[in-house]
């Protein structure tokens, strides 16, 4: 009777008694096909045998490999594909589907001791193909991500080539909290190897203008890296096309600081139009109620925790219109800014052509001619105009064939505004007059240059004349 034998016989006649000892290897193993592979046991140092079978029955299984005081021995030791470790673990040299079924190992502490018995069922694993759940609206590369969709559009979630079979599950994150939804689901099979899909049935299942969807991954230990994508979806039906801008004029180097909404939200979109009739590009998205909020944040723009999107010092480039997407409580709405940069009007003053920068400027001029104003590095493009000084001397003088001609110098725009005029009826020869920016909200933009103008061969003259 060789030693397995006899401790097999001892094994039956224990077990019948004292049943499964406790515990000592994890009942389930997963090890990776292709790779050295260990079914995992720790025994006290110093045993004096450890058998290992490949069956959980006895009765029908074979031995695989001993270890006897120190003395390895058995048909798949002397074949190369197994070995033990000093602590009774197996060791599969070259895991191959075919390791795939369980097993018993048999201690025997000391001669004197009873055998203790462990089954352990292994599991070879294959890695898919992506160590993640892809989604296919984020490609192959990424685990969260944006994309725009109609209401009744669907989401595949997929993982490919894995062994065992992954299971998936498409949850709803809008409020911050796991809301089921209604999801479809198949495995197929190639070869051992299993690909899972999950699909959503619709994409808003809680909420109209955004939804934040993840996919879920339930996988055995160290098959994926992450077990979850996670998409923010917007509407593409939503009615945001015809929102009037909020106006938000900045001076160049300041802080931007555009609010979303006061409301408590969940989710928020900023995308941003260099000007109007260009399309919009995402700056930034985030889920605002969770812990570990998921934000794609650009280089140069900050979100705060109401949402609102901060720039520490605005340049000229980053004018234009900037909108918000937002959703809570199961609604959604979104918020237009258009953001209009100038420059410090320090320099920037209208000149009269015909006038000294130096002195109060008194011009003589016919009581028709042609007159015009100069602004030079200004930022925004703003119009000119011509007024009289007090609004009693309106109707003497009266403009015509105005001309703005505006060229643009950087950042800056160089304005000229022409005009020709001609004096009305009257016996003033001398009237006030302002060239000045015209309908600007900006405070800082109400700049004006005063001049005189005297009429030479004036009314006066005439009246006098004929008086
Ligand atoms: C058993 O020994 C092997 C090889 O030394 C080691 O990798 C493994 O972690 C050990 N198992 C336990 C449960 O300590
Ligand atoms: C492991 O087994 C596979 C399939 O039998 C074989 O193709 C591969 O070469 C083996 N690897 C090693 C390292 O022996
Ligand atoms: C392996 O053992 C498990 C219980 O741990 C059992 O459900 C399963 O059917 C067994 N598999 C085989 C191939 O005997
Ligand atoms: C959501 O789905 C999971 C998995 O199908 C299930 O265990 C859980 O009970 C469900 N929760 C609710 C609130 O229906
Ligand atoms: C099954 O897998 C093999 C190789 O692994 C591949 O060539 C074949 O196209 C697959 N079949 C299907 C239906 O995907
Ligand atoms: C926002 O949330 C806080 C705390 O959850 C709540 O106390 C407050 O009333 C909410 N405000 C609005 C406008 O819903
Ligand atoms: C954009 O341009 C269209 C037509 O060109 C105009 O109707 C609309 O008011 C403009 N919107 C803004 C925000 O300037």
């Amino acid at each position: 009777m060789d030693s397995s034998t006899f401790i097999l016989c001892v094994l039956l006649l224990v077990s019948f008694t004292l049943g499964l000892s406790r515990n000592t290897c994890p009942s389930i193993q997963y090890i990776a096909k292709g790779t050295i592979g260990m079914v995992d046991c720790h025994f006290k140092e110093g045993f004096h045998a450890v058998v290992w079978y490949n069956s959980a029955d006895l009765a029908t299984g074979k031995t695989i490999m001993q270890i006897i005081d120190g003395v390895k021995e058995g048909k798949g030791y002397d074949s190369g594909e197994y070995d033990i470790c000093s602590n009774g673990s197996l060791i599969i040299n070259n895991v191959t589907l075919g390791h795939e079924h369980n097993y018993t190992v048999v201690v025997l502490h000391s001669q004197n001791e009873d055998p203790i018995l462990q089954q352990i069922k292994v599991v070879v694993t294959v890695m898919p193909s992506m160590p993640f759940p892809i989604v296919d609206q984020c490609g192959e590369r990424k685990t969260i991500c944006h994309t725009q969709l109609q209401h009744d559009s669907r989401l595949m979630c997929l993982v490919q080539n894995a062994r065992p079979a992954v299971s998936l599950l498409w949850v709803d994150r809008t409020a911050g909290f796991d809301r089921n939804i209604s999801f479809q689901t198949s495995v197929s099979e190639n070869g051992s190897i299993f690909t899972t899909l999950a699909t959503t049935l619709q994409p808003f299942p809680y909420s109209s203008v955004l939804s934040l969807l993840t996919c879920r991954a339930a996988a055995p230990p160290g098959l994926l890296l992450k077990q979850t994508t996670t998409i923010l979806v917007e509407s593409s039906n939503a009615k945001i096309v015809d929102l009037v801008p909020i106006v938000q004029h900045l001076e160049r180097g300041s802080q931007l600081t555009l609010q979303c909404s006061k409301s408590n939200l969940s989710l928020v979109l900023w995308k941003k139009a260099a000007q109007n009739g260009s399309m919009f590009q995402i700056i930034a998205y985030a889920a605002l109620l969770e812990e570990d909020v998921p934000v794609f944040y650009t280089e140069q723009y900050q979100l705060q925790k109401d949402g609102s999107l901060v720039l520490s010092e605005i340049e000229a480039s980053q004018e234009g219109l900037y909108r918000c997407v937002f959703e809570y409580d199961g609604t959604g709405d979104a918020v237009l800014y258009q953001v209009v940069v100038f420059e410090s009007l320090v320099t920037a003053v209208p000149v009269v052509q015909g006038c000294s920068e130096e002195n109060y400027c008194i011009l003589e001029e016919e009581i028709r001619g042609t007159l015009t104003c100069l602004l030079n590095g200004i930022r925004p493009k703003v119009l000119l105009e011509w007024k009289t000084f007090h609004d009693r001397d309106a109707p003497l003088i009266s403009f015509a064939n105005q001309r703005l001609d505006v060229t643009s110098n950087g950042d800056v725009y160089d304005i000229t505004l022409t005009s020709t005029y001609y004096l009305k009826a009257t016996n003033k020869d001398r009237i006030t007059l302002e060239c000045r920016i015209s309908e600007s909200h900006i405070r800082a933009l109400q700049s004006a240059t005063k001049f005189d103008i005297i009429f030479v061969n004036g009314m006066k003259d005439l009246f006098q004349l004929f008086h």
